[in-house]
């Protein structure tokens, strides 16, 4: 949700800018653009679309200096054009930002500036802060004018500010919306994530709601919005620089689906106890007493991770006897949720930035609930905001849309599950037999992933079709949901999931010959209720493609194609059946040419409400 990224020291800062810029565009491409200090005076380019149209713009052009910001845009007020491209600058082009987040009360003060004179040239929320700086300016130093904007701003942002007049600095400051500063040997880059951090450095400072930095070349100087110093401890980053590029993959997400074994064994390793069945879990050993009287959970997350939560509900229930409810984020902070010190509300987010989970961690920590996170990145935002959490370690994800973080959630949602049904009355026996199926899973998804071609085919098959059903019971019911989401957004096919019992209460007049349906039908507890489904759509003369079960010759009979996957203990056979869906979206996408990796109108993180 728009990427920023900034650089000053003694390098020249328009090829980290550009090389930074790529390395964001996941999270917002519909424009994009950079200002540097070049031969005295900010340089500014902007060009719509994504970041190889802004390098277009500038490829020949001298630009050359030690200090740039830049920006590549997901759209919130206003269309991508350029003018409404970032960077931002006030009336006398010496203030230049870039901003990440929304500015909820920029039309009072834009009228309040454009009575004072101001001329805007965009219709973004972002260039008031540049008109506010600049108005202040004119009666106190840049920093101070940057203060007292930022106290008359409300809403969300990351900002990254040069300006003409003072050469030699970037400020930048948060509130709400993600920014990290790197530290390198000879200077700093601030970015959005860590993504364009990890060529640089492994040393860095996340900045907290509330903080602004003043960099020079050689130092950093952090205050909080009240004008007090801040500490800041530097932390080290363990993602290196090859896991966050393609390998010689064609895209991310391909890369990252057959990353899947090792991402789950990663989330797993030294977690499982398997002859004790039990999960050690060392992000929640501060707070196992506390778990261990929890009387339910309320999962909050949103897409992928809401669907990882509602699998982790199945869970729950089953095995740790805990009542556990899923809320999409984006609704619970708006009603009244009812929470009490014996519920742990638990956020699911890969990218642990996703304003609507993150809202929903502080309602919950406002209603006194203890809450726990389920985060991929280290040291993002909901990650810190948690009183505890466990961490994924499924390493960077790219692709906008989330493949491998899925099936890592899933494992710790197991974990947790073995975690908090040991601490309740889960037998010894299910401890070791959960622990030991989930110990093998990376191995039956390299097995999945051996058959990718088979079901490249099929994909190509059923490329054409404009409409699908996805369904799937129990467990794999979310599971339905997920492919369907996965085929939504980068096939832009129109798909429904819904839990297979549903489809006869109204999705069932869709179907006919133009409707295939997906049909999630493993060798489980709700097998037969699957088939006789699956009779039913057969019945109107939908297709059906079905993920099986290996060995179940009968239902070759009954459908179009069969995407077979190994046995598993039932709870976990959602780790391995969404692997064909996702696989399914990702050629459908490919044989229909689009841009896998930067679906339209999508970004990677939402930090905006
Ligand atoms: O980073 P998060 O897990 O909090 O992100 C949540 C959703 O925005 C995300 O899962 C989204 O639905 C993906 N594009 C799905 O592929």
């Amino acid at each position: 949700m728009c990427g920023i990224v900034g650089y000053i020291g003694k390098r020249e800062a328009l090829p980290i800018l550009m090389d930074g810029l790529k390395r964001l565009e996941y999270r917002g491409y519909d424009s994009a653009g950079i200002s540097v200090f070049s031969g005295g005076k900010v340089v500014t380019e902007r060009a719509v679309g994504k970041v190889a149209e802004l390098e277009n713009k500038i490829n020949g052009k001298k630009i050359s200096g030690c200090i740039g910001i830049a920006h590549t845009r997901w759209a919130t007020h206003g269309k991508p054009t350029e003018k409404n491209a970032h960077p931002h600058c006030d009336c006398q082009k010496n203030i230049f930002l870039v901003h990440n987040g929304i500015i909820e009360n920029y039309k009072e003060l834009k009228e309040d500036l454009e009575k004072a004179g101001h001329k805007f040239s965009s219709e973004t929320d972002t260039e008031i802060v540049a008109h506010l700086i600049e108005e202040y300016e004119k009666q106190v130093p840049l920093k101070e004018a940057v203060w007292r904007t930022l106290a008359h701003i409300s809403g969300t942002y990351g900002l990254a500010i040069v300006d003409q007049k003072n050469p030699g600095k970037i400020i930048i400051a948060r509130n709400g919306s993600p920014l990290v500063l790197g530290v390198m040997e000879d200077g700093y880059i601030i970015a959005s994530d860590i993504a364009p951090i990890v060529c640089y450095t492994d040393r860095v400072i996340y900045l907290d709601d509330g903080e602004m930095a003043e960099l020079t070349d050689e130092s950093h100087k952090i205050t909080n919005f009240k004008r007090k110093k801040v500490e800041k401890e530097i932390s080290k980053i363990d993602w290196s620089v090859e896991e966050a590029e393609k390998k010689g993959y064609p895209h991310f997400m391909l890369k990252e689906i057959t990353e899947q074994p090792e991402a789950v064994e990663n989330s797993i390793r030294g977690r499982l106890v398997a002859p004790e069945g039990i999960a050690k879990l060392g992000g929640l050993r501060d707070v196992a007493e506390k778990t261990r009287h929890l009387k339910r959970i309320v999962v909050v997350s949103c897409g992928t991770s809401y669907y990882a939560g509602l699998v982790g509900k199945y869970m729950l229930e089953e095995y740790a006897g805990i009542r556990t409810d899923v809320e999409h984020a984006s609704e619970f902070r708006y009603r009244k949720p009812l929470l009490d010190e014996n519920t742990a509300v638990v956020a699911i987010s890969q990218s642990g930035e996703t304003a609507d989970t993150l809202a929903a961690i502080r309602e919950a920590k406002n209603k006194g609930a203890l809450t726990l996170g389920i985060v991929n990145v280290v040291g993002s935002t909901i990650a810190r905001e948690t009183d505890a959490g466990v961490y994924n370690h499924a390493g960077p994800e790219i692709g906008v849309a989330s493949t491998k973080a899925f099936t890592s959630q899933l494992s710790i949602l197991a974990l947790l599950t073995l975690f908090l049904g040991r601490q309740r009355e889960m037998s010894l026996v299910t401890g070791k037999r959960i622990a030991e199926e989930l110990a093998e899973i990376p191995h039956l998804m390299r097995r999945i992933l051996k058959k990718a071609n088979d079901i490249k085919m099929i994909a190509e098959k059923y490329s054409e079709y404009s409409n699908f059903l996805y369904l799937g019971r129990k467990y794999n019911y979310p599971i339905a949901m997920e492919g369907a989401l996965k085929i939504k957004e980068i096939s832009y096919v129109h798909a429904e999931g819904y839990p297979f019992g549903e489809m006869k209460h109204g999705p069932i007049a869709l179907i006919d010959k133009n409707f295939p349906t997906m049909a999630i039908a493993t060798s489980d507890s709700v097998y037969e209720k699957t088939l006789s489904g699956i009779q039913e759509v057969k019945a109107r003369s939908g297709k059906v493609i079905a993920i099986a079960t290996k060995g179940d010759r009968e239902i070759q009979k009954m459908v179009d194609d069969v995407i077979y996957i190994p046995k598993t203990l039932e709870m976990l056979t959602p780790l391995l059946s969404v692997i064909p869906l996702q696989l399914f979206a990702y050629y459908c996408a490919v044989s229909k040419g689009l841009d896998v990796d930067k679906p339209r109108n999508l970004a990677k993180s939402v930090t905006v409400e």
